[in-house]
């Protein structure tokens, strides 16, 4: 079984993947981090990051299994990836990876943007998860501040504005919900509820209760 699950930045989508995968004993794979990985060896290499000849090099030599997910979860590099992510050549050189992974036994888990529409058309279950981008800068600011960095709450808000922007207008598998994918707000939904929500749209469709 495949579970996609797609949405915006900062919207809790990895942390519902990871609680998922867990629960149905499922493989988790959080597709942004192949793309922060591609950003932070271009930046790494010296390069700048619209240099599109080193992203697409970057990204034809990446070993997608061995990715330092420490290394990689920063606002500046997930801003980096969101200009690495448009190149078409990028994503080509991405998808293999992903789809064999989608085909794990007994299932996948796999999050991102065009996880539902391009990586995995044919999944059982595809959710799309949403929240306000106020709330989800409120959730980023109180992750950041845990972890001791400093915070400037205007800013993290309009970095997220612009992802957004970035990730949706583009025109390559830009970031929008399949017409068959289940909507999850949780704006108004702390992480135990949201898993319970999604946890509950996995049995209905298994069920085969049909979707909604
Ligand atoms: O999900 P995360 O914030 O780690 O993603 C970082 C960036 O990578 C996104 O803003 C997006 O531009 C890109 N991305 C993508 N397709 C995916 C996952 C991430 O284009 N499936």
């Amino acid at each position: 079984m495949i579970i996609a699950i797609d949405g915006p930045a900062a919207s809790g989508k990895g942390t519902l993947g990871k609680r998922l995968a867990a629960y149905y004993g499922f493989r988790h794979l959080d597709s942004g981090l192949l793309y922060r990985a591609v950003a932070k060896a271009v930046l790494d290499a010296g390069k700048p990051i619209d240099d599109r000849a080193a992203a697409i090099a970057a990204a034809k030599l990446l070993d997608p299994a061995h990715l330092d997910e420490n290394a990689l979860k920063s606002d500046d590099i997930g801003k980096a990836a969101s200009v690495v992510a448009p190149i078409p050549e990028v994503r080509a050189a991405l998808v293999t990876f992903q789809r064999t992974f989608a085909a794990s036994k007994p299932g996948a888990v796999i999050d991102g943007r065009d996880i539902g529409t391009v990586i995995a058309p044919n999944a059982e279950v595809k959710i799309f998860v949403t929240a306000t981008p106020q709330e989800r800068a409120r959730r980023r600011v109180l992750e950041l501040k845990g972890r001791g960095d400093p915070v400037d709450p205007a800013a993290v808000l309009a970095d997220i504005v612009k992802r957004d922007e970035r990730d949706t207008n583009r025109a390559e598998a830009p970031l929008k919900a399949a017409s068959d994918a289940h909507l999850l707000d949780t704006t108004h939904l702390d992480i135990d509820a949201a898993v319970r929500a999604a946890i509950d749209i996995v049995e209905a469709t298994r069920a085969g209760r049909g979707r909604g």
